[in-house]
């Protein structure tokens, strides 16, 4: 840790983003094959480019917005909650956000007291461990079982449970493992935390990417949790609106003030332009979604193709979901997966993140983004399959 006596414990405990480093790194050498970031390459649609320059000519867009966000781009994610994801909702019950990043930030912020213990299902998101760090909360790593594609192993869920633990945070479909937990798993989850007075935070960033008749559950939805869930959404993923930052958060509504209380020290409210685009997001046509869907579904099919010819290297598991997988790296040099992804950059020109990044359990694996170009999947390979054979 640095020693430098302005700085807060929370921000020293924080792991500089191997995430981060590899982009730094890669911009260091030419024509690299870049399989390391986890961000739509498509541009956002038309129609909501064009939404956000007629409320920018309109005059809409130069002041704050309400703090939990404008009524009509409320009362239209209540709309998609419904459709989508199976849970009522009033705009009372929302608070449109930043990204989900800020969302959740907000909600760890409401929930979390110094010391108290989270429990992140294993890898995970970094950021989600970072937020809790900020808070100044415990997280609790709990593994996920790897053999059964990443799935959430609830018997070490529970023995990890505690008078100090407070909540279960977890992202699916997944980043970093592409897993999307089951609708069966995520009722048994809802009943440890009822049976514990648990809240729960989602990350649901990657819902429309499932694949193979996997389907996204919303834990939201299961009404005797309306006290105890979270649900963070974004728009990032769903509408290549990454830079965008705009996001929404749906809760309890006597939740809802606690959390705004959090929201506005951190961002008065989400960017007005933003919020104009995001209606138009969730008004027009959905098509974009299933274009990005099915790209990616294509992209995850060649990609495991191409994994399986390099099958003295990696095991993998397949990813039911987002646009990220999380091979297992065979070789003994991947019992360092920084050095390991370093090399790889170094002597054959392929950016990939070194598992550790995703917490100990993520050590000996690499993620791997199939959110690129179906070139990039073959020229990475290609080269992979120079290098190692
Ligand atoms: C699981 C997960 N949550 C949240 C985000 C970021 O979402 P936003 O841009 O909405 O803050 C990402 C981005 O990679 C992610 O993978």
């Amino acid at each position: 840790m640095v020693d430098d006596w302005r700085i807060s414990n929370r921000v020293l405990q924080i792991q500089k983003s191997a995430i981060h480093e590899m982009t730094r790194l890669s911009k260091e050498i030419d024509d690299v094959a870049f399989l390391s970031w986890a961000k739509p390459t498509s541009d956002t649609p038309e129609h909501i480019k064009k939404a956000a320059i007629d409320a920018i000519n309109k005059g809409k867009v130069g002041g704050y917005s309400e703090n939990n966000g404008l009524l009509e781009l409320r009362k239209e994610i209540s709309k998609k909650l419904k459709r989508d994801n199976n849970i009522d909702s009033v705009p009372s019950q929302l608070v449109v956000t930043v990204g989900a990043v800020e969302g959740l930030s907000a909600a760890i912020m409401a929930l979390i007291d110094p010391g108290d213990e989270v429990i992140l299902p294993s890898p995970t998101y970094s950021t989600h461990i970072q937020q809790v760090v900020l808070a100044s909360g415990k997280p609790i790593l709990v593994p996920t079982i790897e053999e059964k594609e990443f799935d959430l192993d609830l018997d070490a869920i529970r023995k990890s449970i505690n008078p100090k633990t407070k909540a279960i945070m977890y992202c699916s479909p997944s980043n970093p493992t592409g897993t999307v937990f089951s609708e069966k798993t995520l009722q048994e989850l809802a009943g440890i935390a009822l049976e514990n007075n648990l809240m729960v935070i989602t990350d649901e960033a990657y819902e429309y990417f499932t694949y193979d008749g996997h389907r996204h559950f919303s834990i939201g939805s299961i009404p005797e949790m309306k006290k105890n869930v979270v649900s963070c959404f974004t728009f990032t993923k769903s509408y290549a609106m990454t830079g965008w930052r705009i996001g929404y958060l749906h809760a309890d509504e006597t939740l809802i003030p606690q959390i705004s209380k959090a929201h506005i020290p951190f961002a008065i409210c989400a960017a007005v332009v933003s919020q104009y685009a995001a209606i138009a997001a969730l008004k027009g046509s959905q098509n974009c979604i299933k274009d990005f869907r099915n790209h990616y579904l294509s992209n995850r099919d060649l990609m495991c193709k191409r994994l399986n010819e390099l099958d003295s290297v990696f095991d993998y598991q397949i990813p039911r979901g987002s646009y990220l997988m999380f091979p297992k790296i065979l070789l003994d040099e991947g019992s360092d997966s920084t050095t390991f992804c370093k090399k790889l950059l170094k002597d054959a020109r392929v950016s990939a993140t070194p598992g550790i990044a995703f917490g100990p359990t993520g050590e000996k694996h690499l993620r791997l983004s199939f959110c690129v170009t179906e070139e990039m999947i073959n020229k990475a390979f290609d080269r992979m399959e120079r290098y190692f054979n």
